[in-house]
């Protein structure tokens, strides 16, 4: 009998094998999560994650037609690497981090900081242990960043977004959106800076960025359970 017969049962076996560990093993394990929540006292608060909406949702799809993942990623690993040690967030990502995301950014490179956490108070409100971003980021720090990075510090590296902003003449009062910029980036007297619908958006989707809510599989429980008397 030739061996030829066994070849395409045994081709199967491979495919579905692989199918098996690659495809089905993982979605059966995680393909049901839902969101977490704290219970206090029989009341659900705080659902964790949800999904975005709105301009964020939006400022997700220009952040990613923009490229911005091929230098940043949206993971934070655990003790056995540096990234909680550099201030990216508080614990580490997991599965159900993503659950609303398709498809999850997680970036391709690190050339700039991981973004994980841009968005959390934290983040934006303790500047005082980076030196190289000492002001506060908040909104018109990241329209400035994105408009000229170098702008807000000194020696970046990450290339300038300005085509997602206009220049355009002023007429009656000023914008409230209309960028501060030093005196060698300003506009000619009488015109503005103002940053696109997809600038905003951006700048929405940067500032909902934040994993840090307590997961107890990441390792961190939110608060201890009430116990029942
Ligand atoms: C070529 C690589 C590159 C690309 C593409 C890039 N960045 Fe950056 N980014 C950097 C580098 C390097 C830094 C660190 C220096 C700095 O803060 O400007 C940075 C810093 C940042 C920060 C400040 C983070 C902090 O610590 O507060 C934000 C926010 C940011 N980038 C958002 C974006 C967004 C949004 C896009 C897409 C529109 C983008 N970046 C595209 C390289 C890049």
């Amino acid at each position: 009998m030739s061996r030829s017969g066994f070849f395409f049962p045994s081709l199967l076996a491979c495919f579905a094998v692989s199918f098996g560990i690659a495809v089905y093993a993982p979605h059966s394990q995680l393909g049901a999560l839902v969101p977490s929540f704290k219970d206090e006292d029989g009341l659900i608060t705080d659902v964790y994650p949800v999904a975005q909406g709105g301009n964020a949702a939006t400022g997700r799809e220009v952040y990613i037609a923009q490229g911005c993942q091929s230098c940043h990623s949206q993971v934070v690993r655990g003790n056995e690497s540096a990234d909680i040690d550099r201030g990216w967030g508080v614990r580490r990502t997991v599965a159900r981090d993503y659950i609303f995301e398709a498809p999850p950014v997680l970036g391709a490179s690190r050339i700039g900081p991981d973004l994980t956490n841009v968005g959390s108070e934290k983040w934006r409100n303790e500047p005082e242990n980076d030196t190289l971003r000492p002001e506060k980021r908040d909104r018109a720090w990241q329209l400035k960043h994105l408009y000229y990075p170098k702008a807000v510090v000194k020696d970046s590296n990450m290339p300038s977004y300005a085509y997602l902003f206009e220049e355009r003449k002023i007429s009656g009062h000023p914008s409230t959106d209309a960028l501060v910029l030093p005196a060698n980036l300003a506009p000619k007297a009488g015109f503005e800076i103002v940053p696109s619908a997809d600038a905003k958006a951006l700048v929405s989707y940067l500032a909902s960025l934040n994993r840090s809510s307590p997961l107890k599989e990441a390792g961190v429980i939110a608060v201890a359970a009430p116990v029942k008397k």
